[in-house]
């Protein structure tokens, strides 16, 4: 099999066991640039692409464990639509070379695992992946990535940095509630989405021009109405980033950052939690 009929098989097939059969171990690589790739994935009724909100429940709210069922459910709808991308963007970018194709590849198979994690996580607390509906707000930002160096800046930079976040602030929140098997969970992704979003750092600093700072060459990867907004969760943990080796320019900068989305409700934050991080609402 080859590494482009793989992508198609996450893309075109139906349903979730289909999606998360894991790609044989002697796959091959045999870029084509003729290939039609599909602009959306296909997806059993219950998966369906939806646009009704569903929203991860607020924090004070974790105490019962529907709600941090359903959190584990925004969660892997995240993982999902992630490796669905990785597949999309493996066939989209044929002429990147070996190397970033792999990477590609192997962050898709981390995606697929931690979306294998999570549903049966919240299978165990009583929820079934697709009870909620299931938004696709990542597939939305598939017109501007393009190339390659935006779908790094969006996917990679932004989107799985702040997953960084997230996956910090519930692991915490998680353990705060006795609920250590979903805080040890938000602990593995945590470490493997470091490496994801090393990986987009790798893209960067292989293509931007010599003196032009990370910052810079992130700024104009991305265009409004996307902004660095998405590249940080509502709860921003500076460590996470130093930990995959982006700037301190780049660090303050997005801690900074703040944007016409901004001003969300602001959750009750738990007492314990409000020095662990810098809330940026
Ligand atoms: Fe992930
Ligand atoms: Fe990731």
């Amino acid at each position: 099999m080859t590494l482009n009929e793989y992508c198609y098989h996450i893309l075109l097939s139906s349903t979730l066991g289909e999606k998360l059969t894991p790609p044989p171990c002697d796959i091959i690589d045999i870029p084509n640039l003729n290939l039609e790739v599909p602009i959306v994935p296909n997806r059993e009724i219950k998966l369906a692409f939806s646009d009704q909100k569903s929203k991860i429940p607020r924090l004070e709210h974790f105490n019962q464990k529907t709600n941090r069922a359903l959190a584990i459910h925004h969660f892997a709808n995240h993982e999902l639509m992630a490796m669905e991308l990785f597949a999309w963007a493996i066939l989209s970018f044929q002429e990147i070379g070996f190397e970033f194709r792999n990477d590609l590849f192997k962050t898709l198979k981390d995606e697929q695992r931690h979306l294998g994690m999570y549903v049966k996580r919240m299978n165990e607390m009583g929820v079934e992946f697709g009870d909620k509906p299931l938004n696709y707000i990542f597939w939305k930002f598939t017109p501007a990535m393009k190339t390659f160096e935006t779908f790094t800046a969006i996917m990679s930079l932004s989107l799985e940095g702040a997953n960084l976040d997230f996956a910090t602030l519930y692991g915490k929140v998680f353990e705060l509630h006795g609920d250590t098997e979903s805080s040890k969970l938000m602990n593995i992704i945590y470490k493997e989405e470091i490496a994801h979003v090393k990986r987009g750092l790798k893209v960067v600093h292989h293509n931007k021009i010599d003196r032009e700072s990370d910052w810079d060459y992130y700024s104009k990867k991305i265009q409004h109405p996307f902004t660095p907004r998405r590249a940080k969760g509502y709860f921003y943990f500076p460590h996470t980033r130093e930990k995959v080796g982006f700037s301190q320019e780049f660090i303050l900068n997005l801690g900074e950052y703040r944007d016409e989305f901004s001003n969300r409700k602001k959750e009750v934050i738990p007492e314990e939690l409000k020095s662990w991080g810098i809330y940026s609402g």
